[in-house]
């Protein structure tokens, strides 16, 4: 994680002699590289994203800030908006950049908790009734993916929500619909999908599509009567842009940046979300992420090389030239990044990086 006003965090507190047990506090910022815990939280658990931080450390972290200050943040790479919502949570105000459209549209739908939330349901409603008007049986049985993950049945009730959804008239309420049948299809399926490994040994617990998504749309409403009545910040907007070149201008300075940027760790973003997008008929396999996400995306897998793999001679000959370009490259991104922050921030950015 980068937190440019603050100190940079350890991910995982140090143990002492004399520090043996871990307080509370200390556990919380110790899972704040995970999602886990936000499954538990209003809004964030609409969807889960391997890949997202704690919202609990988030707020921590905007707690201690703005208490003297006012706020507004930056998160350069937001995934589904966990730092977003955290600053709607802290009423402070956010700006998010993603490039994975995919991913973007997640975090731009969870932005929706605004809307009515009786609307939701009536839309859902009439969206179920027209699903099982329409139910057929699926012609989608030959794209590889969903016939590995689903059974006929489910793959067939699935698509006709999914029509139905093609079909709702243009309103606030239809990104949320959308992201309710996008949340219930891992759970569908009959293989264990994890985020990178899409057919495991046979889930046990596989549920009836009609069923999962009138309980992702009873979460949904309930989560945004809670938000409403606790009168979240509506200040926070989600742009699908490059953070190293961001089509923006920032309205005011930027205070704080709270962010975690792609590592060199091997875990593949566009992966990630392959199978919803197969469904949604975004890709029709592994191949189509390349152009659909791929090249948007700063690589942070090594397999994503293998189309361009490079011989080990020609590495070691170019090192001189890719470190300095490396350089260049990182001291263009902060210079860009400088006239977005205060002084102050961008004082601490020089040290950090
Ligand atoms: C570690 S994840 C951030 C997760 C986020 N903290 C959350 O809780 O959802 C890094 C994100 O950076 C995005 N990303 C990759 N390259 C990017 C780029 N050039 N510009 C903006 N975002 C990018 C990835 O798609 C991914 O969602």
């Amino acid at each position: 994680m980068i937190t440019s006003s603050h100190p940079q965090l350890n991910l995982f507190p140090t143990q002492t002699p004399n520090n043996p047990v871990l307080t509370s506090a200390q556990l919380k910022t110790a899972r704040s590289g995970t999602f886990t815990d936000n499954m538990k939280l209003p809004v964030h658990r609409w969807f889960r994203y391997s890949a997202g931080f704690s919202a609990d450390w988030v707020k921590q972290l905007i707690d201690k800030k703005s208490k003297t200050s006012h706020l507004n943040l930056l998160d350069p790479f937001a995934g589904c908006g966990t730092t977003l919502l955290a600053a709607q949570a802290c009423k402070v105000s956010g700006t998010g950049f993603e490039t994975h459209p995919f991913v973007y549209k997640i975090a731009h739908a969870k932005l929706h908790w605004h809307v009515d939330a009786s609307a939701l349901w009536q839309t859902s409603e009439k969206l179920i009734e027209l699903a099982k008007k329409q139910l057929k049986p699926t012609q989608r049985l030959d794209i590889p993916l969903l016939n590995k993950c689903y059974t006929p049945d489910n793959l067939a009730k699935l698509d006709a929500l999914r029509n139905a959804y093609l079909e709702l008239d243009q309103n606030d309420a239809r990104i949320l619909i959308w992201l309710a049948i996008t949340t219930i299809l891992r759970a569908c399926s009959t293989a264990g999908t994890a985020q990178w490994q899409y057919v495991l040994p046979n889930q046990v617990k596989v549920l009836e599509p009609f069923i999962a998504f009138k309980e992702k749309i009873a979460q949904m409403v309930s989560d945004i009567v809670y938000v409403q009545q606790n009168q979240w910040g509506k200040n926070a907007s989600i742009l699908l842009t490059d953070a190293r070149q961001p089509q923006f201008e920032p309205p005011e300075l930027f205070d704080m940046v709270i962010t975690s940027p792609p590592y060199p760790n091997n875990y593949d973003y566009a992966d990630a979300t392959r199978l919803e997008m197969t469904f949604w008929g975004e890709i029709t396999g592994w191949k189509d992420l390349q152009t659909a996400v791929r090249q948007y995306l700063i690589h942070s897998c090594s397999q994503h090389s293998a189309a361009e793999r490079l011989k080990l001679d020609n590495i070691l000959f170019c090192k001189i030239r890719f470190c300095n370009r490396l350089k260049r490259n990182s001291q263009m991104l902060v210079k860009h990044w400088l006239k977005f922050v205060s002084p102050k921030v961008a004082k601490k950015l020089i040290t950090l990086w």
